[in-house]
């Protein structure tokens, strides 16, 4: 269960939620109970942690180092103990231009330097409503696991946020999200014949809340959730975490 705290949270702010969800957490051989943050407090968030919780940023450069004004690298991410990192997510791509390339070669970089990618697809309304979802979600999966051996490809967590349902409430149905997330765990499968793609995790994103997510994390194709807005308020998020564990137990 991982929470995208997205541009929100003063560093007072950032505490406060630490400690609130520091002892509420299900245990970490249950469920990774993760919270991807603005890189300011990444420091602050993963001294603080504690043994349930794991700190994600929202973005990285592809690049080790060098002249990339306002980026922050991989390295950096790294040498401070953060273990995901969100790649990829609509947003990015929407906002700052982030490419299918672009998500690729995070992706490879985050794999080699030992970050667990959480990489996001998903398609827009218009999309949907012409019956183009699953040939776009192809294409995003394919180009995002360009050139990764599948041996990497079981590390990379693919998170199904389709466009239409960030922040406007407007949740899939739990049955159009699972048909996704089967839909890309068995394309996953087929890339690679695996028969370990099961072992592939695939999140469901958009409008999660604690009304939904017992519905949601009950379809077998559903491993876990990319939550936004319900993943600000700590009480919100220790419910979606432990609802989650409830349903999948
Ligand atoms: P939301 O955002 O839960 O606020 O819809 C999800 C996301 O963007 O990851």
């Amino acid at each position: 269960m991982a929470g995208n705290w997205k541009m929100n949270k003063t560093r007072d702010e950032a505490l406060q939620f630490i400690y609130a969800v520091a002892d509420n957490l299900p245990s970490i051989d249950k469920l990774d109970s993760i919270v991807c943050a603005p890189a300011i407090v990444l420091r602050d968030l993963v001294k603080r942690q504690g043994a349930n919780l794991r700190i994600g940023a929202q973005n990285m450069n592809e690049n080790d180092s060098g002249a990339y004004t306002g980026e922050i690298s991989p390295l950096m991410l790294t040498s401070t103990n953060v273990t995901y990192v969100i790649i990829g997510h609509s947003e990015r791509r929407q906002y700052y231009n982030e490419t299918d390339v672009k998500v690729n070669e995070k992706t490879i970089k985050a794999l080699s330097v030992g970050l667990t990618p959480i990489v996001c697809v998903g398609e827009t309304l218009e999309e949907r409503e012409t019956n183009k979802t699953f040939d776009v979600l192809e294409s995003q999966v394919k180009k995002a696991l360009a050139n990764i051996d599948s041996n990497d490809v079981t590390k990379v967590i693919i998170a199904y946020e389709p466009i239409w349902a960030i922040g406007t409430g407007k949740t899939a149905t739990s049955d159009q999200a699972d048909e996704a997330c089967g839909f890309i765990r068995g394309l996953v499968q087929k890339l690679y014949s695996l028969n370990e793609a099961s072992k592939i995790r695939v999140l469901y994103g958009g409008s999660v809340n604690v009304k939904n997510v017992k519905e949601l994390m009950a379809k077998p194709n559903i491993d876990g959730g990319l939550v936004g807005g319900a993943s600000l308020k700590a009480e919100d998020f220790i419910t979606l975490c432990n609802d989650a564990v409830a349903v999948k137990y």
